[in-house]
């Protein structure tokens, strides 16, 4: 690899010599790079063209969780991850709720929203007194914009005026709710958001009777919010405490959703274990909005605000038992698209999406809410009985078998002797060793 040093003009270089560039003549990386790029043109060009200074593809598997039952359709979901036992355990919970009762889940609402944020120095009443005339010049300048939107029975919902001038002198908002219908409509959100700040910036310049200081409206930016509490997607399980006798053997249905419950609870209280709980959520949320096409860093920092929505970091799910009924729920906030971004330009992307049945973004939110739900579940199953590592480190064994660099029959004996035995890393290399051993 080459010494590091400042390299200019670098996305104007052609890929090989951004390559070279890189790690000088070093022909076995450029190999190894190119080993990973697809054969048809078409194709690899398409993957080029999604983001930039692309050197390579960076493959991640795509699974797909099969069985799930959800309000009474049954779904077969694509998962893209690169931790093992995700889909395993996603897999096993939507087997264990398909014969309780399937996942129950609903659309609470779907407004997503962004901010003109800016500052200006008249007084805040006579900013409240222009505000209905502005916002008619706001939807008249967008009207363009909205109107495939508006054709498909979407677009702009809302104009407020946000005041926080205590927080930032002069500090203001324009928070503006759309709706995006199915697509994740943060173009389309921004571009809005952009003109009504150049509308607005023009209609304080020439509206007639205002002071020289009210002439000013300094526009500091304008971008949407990932932050969607409106839109909003509950999914929960439910049955009677005795379908989880025996959910592990020699444990009773009511011995097992206590100590779940408590698990839960634990996660409402404990900062630590509420960070480590909303991870395993995201494990399968995220998994599914790779394997559609939808942006997972939009939606876990939409989720993280949700979960500090009361000033403190919360668990996302909320464990019941009432009159012998076990109740397990998730709430979250996100904000997904079944049309345009990636969802059509991405070939897997496209695939997931096929395979879901071509869904509504409302049936995503529901579809996408349940596999979080899922994984969270298995997890906690797996934390109050098993303990995680029984299952994650089966999972795990091909990982460090590839590791060890077994071969074919290496693993068939690994496999078979570490059934019922606890694997870690040290045991499985002693194990690989052993055979190695014996056969020479
Ligand atoms: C690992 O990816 C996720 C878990 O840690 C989640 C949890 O502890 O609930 C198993």
């Amino acid at each position: 690899m080459k010494r590091k040093s400042i390299i200019s003009g670098f996305s104007k270089l052609s890929r090989e010599e951004k390559l070279a560039a890189l790690t000088g003549s070093a022909d076995k990386i450029k190999s190894q790079l190119d080993s990973f790029r697809l054969q048809d043109k078409e194709q690899q060009d398409l993957l080029d063209e999604i983001s930039e200074n692309t050197l390579s593809n960076f493959y991640l598997p795509f699974g797909v969780a099969p069985n799930f039952v959800i309000n009474k359709q049954l779904y077969h979901i694509p998962m893209v991850i690169e931790e093992s036992s995700v889909i395993a355990a996603a897999s096993r919970s939507a087997k264990f709720w398909a014969n309780h009762g399937g996942f129950q889940a609903r659309v609470v609402s779907v407004v997503k929203s962004g901010q003109v944020h800016f500052l200006w120095k008249g007084e805040k009443d006579r900013l409240i007194d222009l505000l209905p005339e502005l916002k008619y010049e706001l939807y008249r300048a967008t009207k363009e914009l909205t109107r495939n939107m508006r054709q498909r029975g979407g677009g702009i919902q809302n104009i407020r005026l946000v005041d926080l001038s205590n927080e930032m002198d002069h500090y203001y908002q324009l928070h503006v709710d759309f709706d995006t219908v199915d697509s994740m409509g943060a173009n389309f959100i921004n571009s809005c958001l952009e003109q009504m700040a150049q509308t607005m910036k023009k209609f304080f310049r020439y509206y007639k009777e205002l002071k020289e200081i009210e002439r000013d409206c300094e526009i500091i930016m304008s971008i949407l919010s990932n932050y969607t509490p409106d839109c909003l997607v509950e999914c929960w399980v439910e049955c009677d405490i005795a379908e989880l006798d025996n959910i592990e053997p020699g444990m009773s249905g009511k011995e097992f959703a206590e100590k779940f419950s408590k698990a839960s609870k634990i996660a409402e209280i404990d900062v630590f274990r509420a960070a480590t709980h909303n991870k395993g959520i995201f494990n399968g949320i995220d998994a599914v909005a790779l394997a559609t096409g939808n942006d997972f860093r939009a939606i876990e920092a939409n989720g993280h605000v949700w979960a500090s929505k009361s000033g403190k970091y919360k668990s996302l799910t909320q464990a019941s038992i009432s009159r012998n009924r076990f109740k397990y729920k998730l709430t979250i906030p996100l904000s997904l698209g079944t049309v345009g971004g990636l969802t059509s330009l991405h070939p897997l992307a496209k695939f997931g999406l096929e395979l879901l049945g071509k869904p509504s973004a409302k049936e995503l939110m529901m579809i996408t809410a349940t596999a979080g739900l899922a994984n969270n579940f298995g997890a906690l199953r797996s934390l109050v009985t098993t303990g995680i590592q029984y299952g994650h480190m089966k999972m795990h064994l091909s990982n460090l078998l590839n590791a060890l660099k077994a071969d074919y029959e290496e693993k068939k004996q690994a496999l078979e002797y570490f059934a019922h035995k606890t694997v870690s890393y040290s045991e499985v290399e002693s194990f690989i060793k052993s055979i190695r051993t014996k056969l020479r």
